[in-house]
């Protein structure tokens, strides 16, 4: 399958409507001019076979004309009556010779010959021609024309029979003919009778014209009908009488511009008109070149036709002139071709350069360029689609904008949740710890209890037996003491498994805080330490164990002074959130907690201070109280800076549980 691109398919079908268009009315003018012109020259020579027939028949006429009125002159009728042969001879050659006829010959009332003007030598005989017959039959003068066989142009005089007499000229296209010479003549002849004075007819006057090379009235018609017109040295219009076929006068020339007595009509002309009776009009090869033409018959006074009177117009200029008129229809054509090539040329451009920008707007699109843009400002339906293309693009553009927000937003509510999970996980991991080594915790407490209370009590009974001066008083009190510390030891250990009973009462947060604050405000080590209060007033009330939040807040805030080694500000907050939590940041700027021990944090034991001076408990302690308020505790520390803890207690918890 052959793909064409637009602007191909585009020029292709104008080329095909320009082509077909103009090849159409090339054809058609042609066609039309053509037939016009040579339908102009044949309606001519149509006319001027009139013409030319209309000077055939007023010679006829006025020879007929003259016959008659010499018959009739009085020293005719005189003459004949006194058979003065002499005076009609007289006057009959001079009436001749002065009217230019061929033949005067006046017969007596039965038609033999009386007096031969032009041969007054031969005379006596019968003339033997239908019209003389006639004229004896009705005494009225007539005219025709007349084959004169040879011998009665013989007895005329041998130089009438020599003016006759043709040779035939090989002639192309002419019907194959016997004989090499014609000898006989074609005359126009009249007759008209001489009348006595009793009315009775006393003799036929009989005179004639020879056709036979007599140019006068082919000249006449040509002069009349063409006035002389030539064409490349050649007559335009030209006439002829046959006999037969024979072209016995003629204006139509040969090569060599003789005129062309003795060549003879193409076999088809004569095939119509001398054999079927049927005038000719049409083209016709006439001598050595083309013609419009127009033949029609001469008939004798019997109505055979013996030969036939032609018009005929030289086709070449008219051809010449279609010709030309072809060529300049064809030129104007070739003109209209280029015109409507160069601006089928533009249109297409017009129409294709557009698209093609668009073609190209849009693979930018598809590359990811979603600022491409198309500048076509024609105002049709490629202008819309340019503006659509345009309004397209923005939006995409508008919308991949959004897209990324929301990925970024996703990315960022992603992480969010992630951080989120992880910290509850490390809760979970924390508690399920914390649970697990609280057990064992109790387990031991529980255990070293009982033995403990005896030692504390059977060691102070001692001392208070024993002398104030007793060497031994300060080793017991040694024993009392750290008996006490091993008590404190394990009752914290049960507070961090909360075996030791909770009551929880609704509480102001603000004012446990103010409470613990007042405890350690006026210890030394607080001296030097700034303390922050930031505490949000309105804040509901919450079922709290009130002695052992305190004790939660004292473990952060001695922490905090440990931290910042008694230097430094300590910044308490409380506040409200929106999940409905009751939120204490305790915050200090003290040396702060590496990485790796931010896990151990809230693990019984882990202490960082010195053997004998932490227990490690106090943030295990406060983990176990705040689990029991169903709180949270979160730390954020950056070494050298300070150290945030996070507590948040639900305001309102669903279940409360207390063990
Ligand atoms: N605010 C703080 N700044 C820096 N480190 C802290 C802070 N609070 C706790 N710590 C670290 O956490 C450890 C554990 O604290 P915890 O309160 O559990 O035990 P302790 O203070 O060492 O001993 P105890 O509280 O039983 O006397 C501390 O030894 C200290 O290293
Ligand atoms: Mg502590």
């Amino acid at each position: 399958m052959l793909r064409f691109s637009l602007r191909t398919k585009l020029i292709l079908s104008f080329s095909l409507v320009i082509v077909i268009g103009v090849f159409l009315s090339v054809i058609i003018g042609i066609s039309l001019i053509g037939n016009t012109i040579i339908r102009q020259a044949q309606d001519k020579v149509r006319l001027d076979l009139n013409s030319a027939r209309e000077v055939y028949q007023k010679e006829s006429e006025s020879i007929k004309c003259l016959i008659r009125l010499t018959a009739r002159r009085f020293f005719i009728k005189d003459a004949i009556l006194k058979n003065d042969t002499e005076k009609i001879r007289e006057e009959l050659q001079r009436i001749r010779k002065s009217e230019s006829l061929d033949i005067l010959t006046l017969t007596d009332e039965k038609g033999y010959v009386k007096v031969r003007a032009r041969n007054p030598a031969v005379r006596g005989d019968r003339l033997n021609d239908g019209i003389i017959n006639l004229v004896l039959l009705n005494k009225q003068p007539g005219v025709s024309t007349r084959i004169f066989p040879q011998e009665e142009l013989e007895k005329e005089g041998t130089d009438l029979a020599e003016q006759a007499r043709i040779k035939l000229v090989p002639t192309p296209k002419a019907k194959p003919r016997e004989g090499k010479v014609e000898v006989s003549g074609m005359m126009i002849i009249s007759a008209a009778p001489v009348i006595g004075y009793d009315e009775n007819l006393i003799g036929v006057l009989y005179g004639g014209k020879l056709l036979n090379r007599n140019y006068e009235m082919v000249d006449k018609v040509k002069d009349i009908v063409y006035r002389g017109e030539q064409y490349k040295g050649r007559d335009i219009g030209t006439a002829t009488i046959f006999q037969g076929d024979l072209r016995i006068s003629t204006n139509v020339r040969n090569a060599d511009g003789t005129r062309a007595i003795g060549t003879r009509v193409s076999e088809e002309v004569f095939d119509q008109v001398i054999g079927k009776g049927i005038p000719w009009i049409g083209r016709a090869f006439v001598v050595n070149a083309w013609y419009r033409t127009a033949y029609e018959p001469i008939r004798d006074i019997e109505g055979k036709i013996i030969g036939m009177l032609y018009v005929g117009m030289l086709e070449a200029p008219y051809v010449d002139l279609r010709n030309r008129v072809v060529f300049i229809f064809l030129g104007i054509a070739l003109f209209g071709v280029i015109l409507l090539s160069i601006i089928a040329y533009y249109t297409t451009n017009s129409i294709t350069r557009p698209i093609k920008e668009l073609v190209f707007a849009t693979s930018k699109v598809t590359d990811g360029d979603l600022s491409s843009r198309v500048e076509i400002n024609s105002h049709d339906e490629i202008g819309e689609l340019a503006d659509s293309f345009n309004k397209m693009t923005t939006s995409l553009s508008k919308y991949e904008k959004e897209l990324k927000g929301w990925a970024e937003t996703l990315e960022i509510k992603v992480k969010e949740r992630t951080e989120e999970l992880e910290s509850t996980q490390k809760q979970l991991i924390q508690s399920e710890k914390l649970a697990s080594l609280g057990k064992m915790a109790a387990g031991v407490a529980h255990e070293i209890n009982n033995p403990l209370t005896a030692v504390l009590t059977f060691s102070k009974l001692l001392l208070d037996d024993l002398d104030k001066d007793d060497p031994q008083q300060e080793d017991l009190q040694t024993i009392v003491d750290e008996t006490l510390r091993c008590r404190d030891i394990v009752r914290s250990l049960l507070d961090f498994s909360r075996e030791t009973k909770s009551k929880k009462i609704p509480e102001n947060i603000n004012n446990i805080i103010e409470n613990t604050l007042f405890l350690i405000e006026h210890q030394a080590t607080f001296h030097d330490i700034k303390i922050d209060k930031k505490l949000s007033s309105g804040l509901p009330k919450i079922p709290l164990d009130a002695s052992q939040i305190k004790q939660v807040f004292m473990n952060m805030f001695l922490n905090a002074a440990e931290a910042m080694s008694g230097r430094g500000t300590l910044t308490i907050t409380s506040s409200y959130d929106d999940n409905k939590f009751l939120v204490i940041n305790i915050k200090d700027t003290g040396c702060g907690i590496p990485e790796k021990d931010i896990n151990k944090l809230f693990d019984p034991f882990f202490t960082t201070k010195k053997v004998g001076k932490g227990t490690g408990l106090g943030l295990a302690v406060t983990y176990g109280i705040i689990k029991s308020h169903q709180g949270l505790i979160e730390v954020k520390s950056t070494v050298g800076e300070g150290t945030e803890f996070i507590i948040k207690f639900p305001v309102k918890p669903l279940k409360f549980e207390e063990k």
